[in-house]
C-alpha cells in the first residue's frame, strides 16, 4: 500500500458529513463529545438509556446546524443496540464513528459488592462495549470506507483502584479489547483507540464531590494531585477525540491516550501544601 504524500491541511481536522454514534451521549463526557463532533461538522446519534437526556443533547446538536438523533438505548441490551444501529443507518444513511462512552460506577469495597454488584459493573462497563462494537463494525465493514471506534476507559484501568476494583478491572479489560479489535479490524481500515480520562467535571464527578468529598479532594485536592492543577472539562476530553476521529488521526490505531492533566505520569507524586512535589503527603 502506498504512503500518502500530500501534507495535511487545517481542514483535515474537520468531521464534515461524518455520522457518529455516541453511547451515553445524553450527559457528561458523552454529551461533550457529541457537541464537539457537531461543531466540527458531524451528524450525531445519541444512544442514551435516558430519553430526556438523549433528546436534550440531540436538540443541542441541531442548534449547531447538524443532524442530532436521539435513539433511546440501553447498551446492556443487545437487541436495543441492534435496533439503534439499524435506525441510525435508516435515518442518517451511514455510520463512520462510534464512541463507546456509556459507563459508570459507585464506590464499594469488593467484599461488599456481591454477585449482583459484579454483574452490574460488568454488564455496563465491559459487556456494554461489545454490542455497539459488533453492530457498528459490521455496518462500517459493509460501507467499505473504514471508520473509527473510540472506547472511553479510565485512568482506573491503568492503575490500582481500591473501592473501584471491578470497575477498574472492566476498564483495564477495555484497553486490551481495544488493542485486539485494532488488529482484527485493521484490514477494513477501522481504527480502534481508547482514552483514559481522570478527573472530569461531569455530573458523575459532582455526585462524588457531594457524597465522597474526602476522595474527590475538591479544588485544593486537585491543585495538589493533578500536575495541571485542576479537573478537566468535558470539552477537553472531546477535543482529542475529534483529532482521533479526523483524517489527521488516520495512522493511529490500538493506542490508549491518557487525557488526565498528567496524573498517569505523576503516579503517586503529589504537591504538599507549599506546592512542593512529594511522595509522602502529610
Ligand atoms: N467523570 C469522570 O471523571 C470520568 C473519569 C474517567 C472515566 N470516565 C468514564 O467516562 C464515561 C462517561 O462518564 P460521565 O462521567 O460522563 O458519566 P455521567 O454519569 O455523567 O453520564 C453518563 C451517561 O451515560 C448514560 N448511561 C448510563 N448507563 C447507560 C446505559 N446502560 N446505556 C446507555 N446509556 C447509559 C447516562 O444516562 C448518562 O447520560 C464512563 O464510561 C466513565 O466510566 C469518567
Amino acid at each position: 500500500m502506498s504512503i500518502p504524500t500530500k501534507p495535511f491541511a487545517p481542514s483535515d481536522i474537520l468531521l464534515t458529513n461524518k455520522v457518529a454514534v455516541i453511547t451515553g451521549g445524553g450527559g457528561g463526557i458523552g454529551q461533550g463529545i457529541a457537541l464537539a463532533f457537531a461543531r466540527f461538522g458531524a451528524d450525531v446519534v445519541i444512544a442514551d438509556k435516558n430519553p430526556e437526556a438523549g433528546e436534550s443533547t440531540a436538540a443541542e446538536v441541531e442548534k449547531l446546524g447538524r443532524r442530532g438523533v436521539s435513539i433511546t438505548t440501553d447498551v446492556r441490551d443487545f437487541e436495543q443496540v441492534q435496533t439503534m444501529v439499524d435506525t441510525a443507518v435508516k435515518e442518517l444513511g451511514r455510520i463512520d464513528i462510534l464512541v463507546n462512552n456509556a459507563g459508570g460506577t459507585r464506590m464499594s469495597a469488593f467484599l461488599e459488592l456481591g454477585e449482583q454488584g459484579w454483574d452490574r459493573h460488568i454488564d455496563l462497563n465491559f459487556k456494554g462495549l461489545f454490542g455497539p462494537t459488533d453492530a457498528v463494525a459490521k455496518v462500517m465493514i459493509a460501507q467499505g470506507e473504514g471508520g473509527i471506534i473510540i472506547n472511553v476507559s479510565s485512568i482506573e484501568g491503568t492503575r490500582a483502584a481500591p473501592l473501584f476494583s471491578v470497575y477498574a478491572a472492566c476498564k483495564a479489560g477495555m484497553l486490551n479489547f481495544t488493542r485486539s479489535m485494532a488488529l482484527e479490524l485493521a484490514d477494513h481500515n477501522i481504527r480502534v483507540n481508547a482514552i483514559t480520562p481522570d478527573v472530569v467535571d461531569s455530573p458523575h464527578l459532582k455526585l462524588f464531590d457531594k457524597h465522597y468529598s474526602y476522595l474527590s479532594g475538591g479544588e485544593e485536592g486537585r491543585r495538589r494531585a493533578v500536575p495541571l492543577s485542576r479537573a478537566c472539562s468535558v470539552d477537553e476530553i472531546a477535543a482529542p477525540c475529534v483529532f482521533l476521529a479526523s483524517e489527521m488521526g488516520r495512522y493511529i490505531t490500538g493506542v490508549t491516550l491518557p487525557i488526565d492533566g498528567g496524573t498517569h505520569a505523576s503516579s503517586g507524586w503529589v504537591r504538599d501544601p507549599q506546592g512542593r512535589w512529594t511522595l509522602f503527603p502529610t
